[in-house]
């Protein structure tokens, strides 16, 4: 088997700060690697070093790493791809797709469930939406290692298996190689070599099977700790009303399809409510509806809280202040509780993926409003950062604020009663 990748002792610093090391890994033909670890261990750290775009992140490494393919045979798909590929002109216009054949890129378009955006502007994509375009790229650009930092995060439960069939049937038809960061460890148990297990300050660990990493045992708790919290939640919804939709209605002005059809919702204080739907279906629409960014086309809106704050999917859009301390203006019970007390004073921009959703969600609660609107509050965060999330959500409800999440997670929505499946 031909090694595409070999690492020794390699040391990973962030912005000075020693992160992690990894210790020895290699990467031969076909062979998937599944790197996971808590938030802030350093896993997108490591892909960056792998993909040598560290430097612009203020990231440097040490040690030995040598690549055995050319550079243009490796691709790295971000875990933020946000503003990656933001352009006015249609997806099929500006992504060159190594120059495959039409009927390729619509074949996996369509197995990916993105064939309906080929032709729109790539400005209002989801970021999952994104990632799986960029995963099509690699795919057919013939790529022999590919980095992919948390991909599955935005999808729903059946494109995360599609997903993982892809990789499987790239890997053995092609001897593709994947090095994946993800924290759903179930999912990729029976498609993996290996897995790369970091933590962050000390060094890390190779497993050779998923039961035996540290995340196993902590998935069983986060259930058991769900399930307590749960029954505390059923206890403690009121009756006065908060925010309620009558009959909504909605469509985009370039569209002639309606997303919302005739949406009737009722939310009381003290209530946790969770949104649930397939990509695409109109969670973050209907989000953006109660929160009056939108105006419903037909129906009625009746919002009764002080306040309302809303956190978009991309948290960088919420978060306004150069540091966590700011933003949580000086709050440090929130720092503690939400785990961010190691990074209070890291330049927003800096943080991890997960860092910047749990400081978003803390920061809306600093804020002392009565109902917040959160889209996908958990995506990417490991089982310890779940759990602190929830409990600082659970403990804002006891105290009367009202809660709507649109969320994929099946975690999350087995929180609450309070489920509007659209
Ligand atoms: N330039 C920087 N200056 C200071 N700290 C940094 C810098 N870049 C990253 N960090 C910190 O380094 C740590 C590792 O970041 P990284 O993005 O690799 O984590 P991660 O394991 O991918 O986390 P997540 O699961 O949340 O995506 C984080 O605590 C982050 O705040
Ligand atoms: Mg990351």
């Amino acid at each position: 088997m031909k090694e595409l990748l070999k690492v020794e002792g390699l040391r990973i610093y962030a912005g000075g700060r020693p992160v992690t090391l990894v210790e020895s890994l290699d990467v031969g033909e076909g062979e998937v690697v599944l790197v996971t670890g808590p938030s802030g261990s350093g896993k997108t750290s490591f892909l960056r070093c792998i993909a040598e775009v560290n430097d612009i992140f203020g990231i440097t490494c040490s040690g030995y790493m040598a690549l055995g393919i050319d550079r243009d045979e490796l691709s790295y798909i971000p875990q933020e791809p946000w503003f990656g590929m933001a352009s006015p002109y249609p997806i099929l216009e500006v992504r060159s797709f190594s120059n495959a054949d039409d009927y390729s890129v619509r074949r996996y378009a369509k197995l990916f469930n993105v064939e309906h955006i080929l032709e729109s502007n790539s400005m209002d994509l989801s970021a999952g939406e994104i990632q799986r375009i960029l995963f099509i790229e690699s795919v057919l650009s013939r790529s022999k290692l590919v980095l992919v930092d948390e991909v599955t995060a935005y999808l729903d439960e059946e494109s995360r298996k599609q997903l993982v069939n892809v990789i499987e049937e790239m890997r053995s038809e092609f001897g593709v190689a994947f090095i994946v960061v993800d924290h759903d460890v179930e999912l990729w148990s029976r498609h993996i070599d290996k897995v790369l297990y970091l933590e962050p300050t000390s060094s890390s660990r190779i497993y050779y099977n998923v039961d035996e990493t540290p995340l196993m045992a902590s998935m069983d708790r986060l259930r058991a700790e769900v399930e307590e919290l749960s029954r505390e939640l059923a206890e403690k919804v009121g009756e006065e009303p908060i925010l309620k939709l009558y009959n909504v209605w909605f469509r985009y002005p370039d569209s002639t399809d309606f997303v919302i059809k005739g949406v009737n919702i009722d939310v009381k204080r003290s209530e946790m409510m969770v949104i649930r739907g397939p990509s695409g279906k109109g969670k973050s629409t209907l989000l953006k509806i109660m929160a009056d960014i939108y105006r419903p086309k037909k129906g009625v809106v009746l919002r009764y809280a002080k306040d309302i704050q809303y956190i978009p999917e991309n948290p960088l859009l919420y978060l306004s202040e150069p540091t966590p301390r700011d933003e949580l203006m000086k709050n440090t019970d929130l720092a503690v509780k939400s785990n961010l007390i190691r990074v209070l004073d890291t330049p927003i921009m800096r943080l991890s993926s997960g860092e910047k959703r749990r400081l978003a969600v803390a920061s809306a609660l600093a804020r002392g409003s009565d109902l917040i609107l959160l889209d996908e509050p958990s995506v990417g965060l490991d089982a310890e950062n779940f759990i602190s999330i929830l409990k600082l959500l659970i403990e804002a409800v006891s105290r009367g604020v009202s809660i709507v999440t649109a969320t994929h997670s099946r975690l999350l929505s087995s929180v609450t009663r309070s489920v509007v499946q659209l």
